[in-house]
């Protein structure tokens, strides 16, 4: 299916209406006007703000942020460092602090990359790559202008300018979206395996101006490689957040978990559970006692952790929380497709 995105390896003519938009005059004309807003919620920025200090490894790292604005999310750790904007608006990037210099592109009419070869170790692309019509040849370029090893890190949520995207992602679940990028980076040959990133479910902040919503935290999602060839003498990055990353004192869970009969306080952020109706459904109900007690923490380490691991095992947008059967002394998870899931069953 996703091949129909591309055309077939014989033939790269893409089929147009995928990556039509809605609004298809010059870019130039939709980004004359400068946006010095934040794209997404403070969180979220700063859970990309995380991911680029974890994935970042180099020293001195030389960075191309592709499609910037004003902000380009460089955690303290790598400033000041050499980096480089491309993007539309000349007084969104003259206004970003972290850059050394940039460079104004419309990568929609003309994909090469003003850059040499192997000219840079990182490139980084957020919250943008839903407005590319030709995906491909843009990775295919910075294929070509990273270093061998270098990173290509594609950051996204789900907000965008809808005017601007193209069809394919208009349409596009969130979990599609991320085996699209998945494939992009497969289409070029430039690249090794590919690594995923989920967040999700988190609350939203309550100073954010969407607050009043009730939603949660802008999701972020990440696709990241190196490209092909690095030298055997480089650490491979850390996998970010893996769902394997168990809590960092083992004996100390188990030790909770002994107490939580008593306590009835989730073992991984030690909130006190809440009781919970099983509903009274026989096509739902998988459980034979009345209650139990679950962990409703949206910040629950293990319950954030949960929608990176659901989507790296089941290519499924998801998370579990930590759940308790008191009746029957048993500790398990129960899986929850939203933040908001389950709720309407609490007692206290
Ligand atoms: C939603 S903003 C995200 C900006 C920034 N990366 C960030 O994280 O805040 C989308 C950015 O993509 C850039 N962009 C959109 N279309 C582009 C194009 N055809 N060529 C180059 N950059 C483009 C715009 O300049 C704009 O700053």
């Amino acid at each position: 299916m996703l091949d129909d995105f591309f055309g077939s390896p014989r033939n790269r003519s893409r089929p147009k209406d995928h990556f039509s938009r809605i609004d298809e005059s010059d870019d130039a004309l939709f980004y004359s006007k400068e946006r010095l807003v934040s794209h997404l919620d403070s969180l979220a920025l700063e859970t990309i703000v995380d991911l680029i200090e974890k994935l970042v490894v180099e020293d001195n790292p030389k960075i191309l942020d592709l499609m910037a604005s004003w902000d380009s999310h460089i955690p303290s750790r790598l400033q000041p460092c050499n980096i480089t904007g491309l993007g539309m608006n000349e007084t969104e990037l003259r206004k970003n602090e972290a850059l050394y210099d940039y460079v104004i592109h419309d990568l929609n009419r003309d994909c090469r990359l003003p850059f040499a070869d192997g000219s840079f170790d990182v490139v980084l692309n957020t919250a943008s790559i839903d407005c590319l019509v030709n995906p491909v040849a843009v990775f295919q370029e910075v294929g070509r202008i990273l270093k061998p090893g270098g990173l290509f890190l594609v950051i996204f949520s789900n907000r965008m300018f809808p005017e601007k995207a193209v069809k394919v992602w208009r349409e596009s679940s969130e979990e599609e979206r991320i085996l699209f990028v998945e494939k992009i980076f497969q289409e070029t040959g430039s690249f090794d395996a590919t690594g995923i990133f989920v967040s999700r479910g988190r609350p939203r902040p309550k100073d954010d101006k969407y607050a009043y919503l009730d939603t949660p935290s802008d999701p972020v999602y990440a696709v990241y490689a190196e490209k092909r060839g690095k030298s055997l003498s480089r650490e491979p990055r850390p996998p970010v957040r893996s769902a394997r990353e168990l809590e960092t004192n083992k004996e100390l869970l188990e030790t909770k978990k002994t107490q939580i009969h008593k306590t009835l306080a989730c073992p991984h952020c030690d909130e006190k559970m809440k009781k919970w109706a099983v509903p009274d459904n026989p096509f739902e109900a998988t459980w034979d006692n009345e209650f139990l007690h679950i962990c409703f923490n949206d910040n629950c380490p293990y319950y954030v952790r949960g929608w990176d691991h659901v989507y790296k095992t089941t290519f499924r947008i998801a998370s579990y929380r930590f759940m308790y059967n008191q009746e029957k002394g048993i500790c398990s998870s129960i899986p929850v497709p939203s933040a908001k899931a389950l709720r309407e069953s609490i007692i206290h």
